[in-house]
C-alpha cells in the first residue's frame, strides 16, 4: 500500500438501485416496498420537458409523504447542460423533507460540474438549516466523464457513489451500438472461424472502479436495457460484480431479485473466504506467512481477498 492508505468506501448496501421516473407516481408506493437498497427518483431523461415541472413536484411531495422505510432515496437531477437543474435543486433542498439521502447528478463531465452543484447545495442547506447533509452520487455517460473519472471522484467530501450509464456513454463515445448494457453483437474476437464475444464496457468499468476505490466511493453499473433478458442481466452483474463493481440499477421490478442475487456474497464463497482466513491464522501461529488452501497459494494477499467478502456479506446482513 502506499503511505496514502485507501479509504473505505461508505458501508451501506448498494446491490441494486431501482429506478422510477417522477412523473408516474403510481409507481412511488411499488418502488418503495420493493426489496432495492437504493430508490432513484427520476427528473431527467425518462420524463419528458413538458412533464418537468410536475415531476419535481410530485418527488418532493413523495419524499416526505412515502414510506421509504431504511432504503437511501436519491433523486437524478437533470443535467448541468439543461435549463432544468438549477430548479432541481433549489426545489429539492428548500422544499423537501429531511428524508431525502442524496442527489444524483447526470452526464457529469469534470470535477466542476460536481463544485457548481455542491456550491448550491452548500448555500442552500445553511439558509435552510438542514440538518441532513445531502450525499451525491454521478454518472459517468460521456468521454468527458470517463477522460476525466479520477477528478471527478476526487471532487467533493459529499460523494457516494459513481455509476457507468451505458447508453448515453455509447453514444458520447459514438459507438456504433444502440443496446444499453450486455454483448454487443460485433465485438468478438475470430479465432478459427469461430467468434468469441468480448466485452465493451469492461475498461470504462474498470477505470471507475480504479477512481471510486482510490477515493473511498462505491462503484456502480448502470442499467441494463433489455428487461427481458434475465441471463443477459445476470452475465453483465457477474462481470461487474467480479471487477469490483458494488451493485447495479433496475430499471424494472424484475431485475431486483436478480442484482440482490448477484451482488449478495454466496454463502458458499463466504464459507471459503472464512476458511482462507482460518487457514492464515494457522499459518500465521506456525510462523508462516503463506500456505497451501485446497491444493493452491495463499498467502497474506489472500486475507485481503477474503476479508472483502466476508466484510460485504456481514455489512449486507447488518443493513
Ligand atoms: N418501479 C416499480 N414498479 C414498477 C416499475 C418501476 N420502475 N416499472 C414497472 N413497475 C410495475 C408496474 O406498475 C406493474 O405493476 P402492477 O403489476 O401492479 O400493474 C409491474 O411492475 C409490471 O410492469 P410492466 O407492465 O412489466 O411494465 P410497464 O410497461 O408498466 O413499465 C417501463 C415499463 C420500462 C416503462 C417502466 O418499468 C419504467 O418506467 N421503468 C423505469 C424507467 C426509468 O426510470 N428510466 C430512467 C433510468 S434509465
Ligand atoms: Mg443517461
Amino acid at each position: 500500500m502506499s503511505f496514502r492508505l485507501q479509504p473505505a468506501a461508505p458501508a451501506r448496501p448498494n446491490r441494486c438501485q431501482l429506478f422510477g421516473p417522477g412523473s408516474n407516481t403510481k409507481l412511488f408506493a411499488k418502488m418503495a416496498a420493493s426489496a432495492a437498497d437504493v430508490i432513484n427518483l427520476d427528473l431527467e431523461d425518462s420524463v419528458a420537458s413538458s412533464d418537468k415541472d410536475q415531476a419535481r413536484a410530485n418527488v418532493i411531495e413523495a419524499i416526505g409523504n412515502v414510506d421509504w422505510g431504511t432504503k437511501t432515496l436519491s433523486v437524478r437531477i437533470n443535467g448541468l447542460d439543461t435549463p432544468y437543474w438549477y430548479r432541481d435543486v433549489v426545489d429539492l433542498l428548500e422544499q423537501s423533507s429531511d428524508r431525502l439521502d442524496q442527489i444524483m447528478i447526470p452526464k457529469v463531465g469534470c470535477a466542476e460540474d460536481v463544485y457548481a452543484v455542491d456550491a448550491l447545495v452548500t448555500a442552500i442547506e445553511a439558509a435552510k438549516g438542514r440538518a441532513k447533509k445531502i450525499a451525491f452520487e454521478v454518472i459517468i455517460e460521456s468521454a468527458a466523464g470517463i477522460a476525466h473519472v479520477e477528478e471527478i471522484a476526487a471532487s467533493s467530501p459529499r460523494l457516494e457513489a459513481i455509476s457507468l450509464g451505458a447508453a448515453d456513454f455509447a453514444a458520447s463515445m459514438g459507438m456504433q451500438t444502440t443496446g444499453i448494457g450486455g454483448t454487443q453483437e460485433n465485438y468478438y474476437m475470430l479465432r478459427e472461424g469461430q467468434k468469441y464475444w468480448s466485452d465493451p464496457w469492461h475498461w470504462a468499468q474498470t477505470a471507475i472502479v480504479a477512481a471510486c476505490r482510490t477515493h473511498g466511493i462505491l462503484p456502480v453499473d448502470g442499467p441494463f436495457g433489455d428487461f427481458s433478458d434475465d441471463e443477459g442481466y445476470i452475465a453483465q452483474a457477474m462481470r461487474s460484480a467480479t471487477l469490483g463493481m458494488v451493485g447495479k440499477w433496475a430499471i424494472h421490478p424484475k431485475q431486483i431479485a436478480l442484482a440482490n442475487q448477484v451482488f449478495t456474497p454466496s454463502e458458499a464463497a463466504v464459507a471459503e473466504a472464512r476458511e482462507i482466513l482460518a487457514a492464515m491464522e494457522a499459518a500465521k501461529a506456525s510462523g508462516a506467512g503463506a500456505t497451501v488452501y485446497k491444493g493452491r497459494l495463499v498467502d497474506i494477499a489472500s486475507i485481503k481477498q477474503a476479508e472483502v467478502i466476508v466484510k460485504q456479506s456481514e455489512m449486507i446482513a447488518a443493513g
